[in-house]
């Protein structure tokens, strides 16, 4: 366990402003209750930055974040700005550089939210998705641009490292959990990379001798999920699958504004990232309704990631509770609270008032 964790904090733009700063102050708190002293770095990186400087991240800031534990980080996007410069220069270094390359997602049902599936059975599951390379590894080109010949080539790129990795990684979370990995391919049609993606993961599962493997094509992986979320366990996919099936996954949680997620660096030799599935929703900020509850549980990973598994547990009971009791519940997810009034809740349970 790590008694004084060094923890990066960039609340980035739009809600990532509002939710950010009410959910560290909860995190402090449970932390110090408990004895544990984190050294919080509040860093400004955000699209103001940007316009101000022509920079997301300052000469420096990717070392000083190497001498961090964990990064916290809200959203960035903001209509002033592409989208491609803010996430490209924020976020994807920021997972490029530390090599973040698992992408983990867990989505579960929640209790008191009002769930799009009708009669849907309580689920819990993680997509565990690959985010180095793969569909979004950035080969291609164009030539002839404007004509009528006019060629656009973009190329995926699946390396044996990466992919074994990624499927090490999975089959050692499903062990630790229901031990049921399955693989989202699509090996009739993407007769390359697939058909070696299976391969790998045929090889990897043999280590894993009580763990059941199975690959599912990824349409009707798709189909499946929205049919009943609750058959899967863990999920391992390519980047461009498992990002579409993420926000599959989170709206079936009720909302977007309640998925976690965390970016990776398993040995631990270089921070990891955790911050909410959802932007920064310039169509509610400043109305102070935004739900903290993606950013809550994204603490959630992070705790556990840092190893106080203990204080991860009861901050994600504390989330859970204060959902079921209706008083952390936002518009999104089907109730009336707002941003400050659902924190508070989760402090009562917790019993550590902020
Ligand atoms: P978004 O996630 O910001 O919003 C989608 C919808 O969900 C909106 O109606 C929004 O009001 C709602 N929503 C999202 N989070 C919520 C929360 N915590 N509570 C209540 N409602 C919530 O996605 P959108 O609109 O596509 O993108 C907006 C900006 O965010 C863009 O600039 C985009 O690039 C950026 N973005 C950044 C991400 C990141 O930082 N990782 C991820 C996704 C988008
Ligand atoms: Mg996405």
């Amino acid at each position: 366990m790590t008694t004084s964790p060094r923890i990066a904090v960039i609340a980035g733009d739009g809600i990532g402003r509002e939710v950010v700063p009410p959910v560290v102050e909860l995190v402090d708190t449970l932390l110090r209750h408990d004895g544990v002293t984190a050294r919080w770095t509040t860093l400004d990186w955000s699209t103001e930055r940007y316009l101000a400087t022509g920079e997301y991240i300052p000469p420096g800031g990717l070392e000083l974040l190497a001498g961090h534990d964990a990064i916290l980080l809200g959203a960035v996007g903001d209509p002033r700005v592409p989208d491609a410069v803010s996430l490209g220069d924020l976020l994807l270094r920021i997972r490029r550089h530390f090599d973040q390359f698992v992408n983990l997602r867990p989505l579960s049902s929640l209790p008191g939210v009002t769930m799009p599936l009708r009669d849907g059975a309580p689920f819990d599951l993680v997509v565990v998705r690959e985010n180095t390379e793969g569909e979004y590894a950035d080969i291609g080109g164009r030539v002839h641009a404007g004509r009528p010949q006019e060629v656009v080539v973009q190329t995926s790129v699946f390396t044996r490292a990466g992919v074994e990795r990624l499927l090490r990684f999975s089959f050692q979370l499903a062990a630790r959990r229901r031990g049921v990995v399955t693989s989202a391919t699509k090996s009739n049609a993407l007769r390359h990379s697939m058909v070696f993606w299976e391969e790998v993961a045929a090889d990897v599962a043999k280590d894993f001798p009580g763990v059941e493997y199975r690959h599912v094509h990824i349409d009707a992986l798709a189909a499946a999920l929205v049919r009943d979320p609750s058959r899967f366990d863990v999920i391992a996919s390519s980047n461009l699958f498992g990002d579409i099936l993420a926000d599959l996954g989170a709206v079936l949680m009720g909302s977007i504004g309640a998925a976690p997620s965390g970016n990776i660096n398993p040995d631990r030799s270089q921070p990891s990232m955790f911050e909410p599935v959802h932007g920064s929703a310039p169509d509610i900020v400043g109305r102070g309704i935004a739900s903290p509850v993606g950013q809550l549980l994204s603490a959630v990973l992070m705790l556990d990631h840092l190893g106080l598994a203990d204080q991860a547990r009861r901050l994600d009971g504390a989330v859970r509770a204060a959902l079921a009791s209706g008083d952390a519940v936002t518009p999104d997810l089907g109730g009336t609270a707002d941003t400050g009034g659902a924190c508070r809740a989760v402090a009562r349970v917790l019993g550590a008032p902020v």
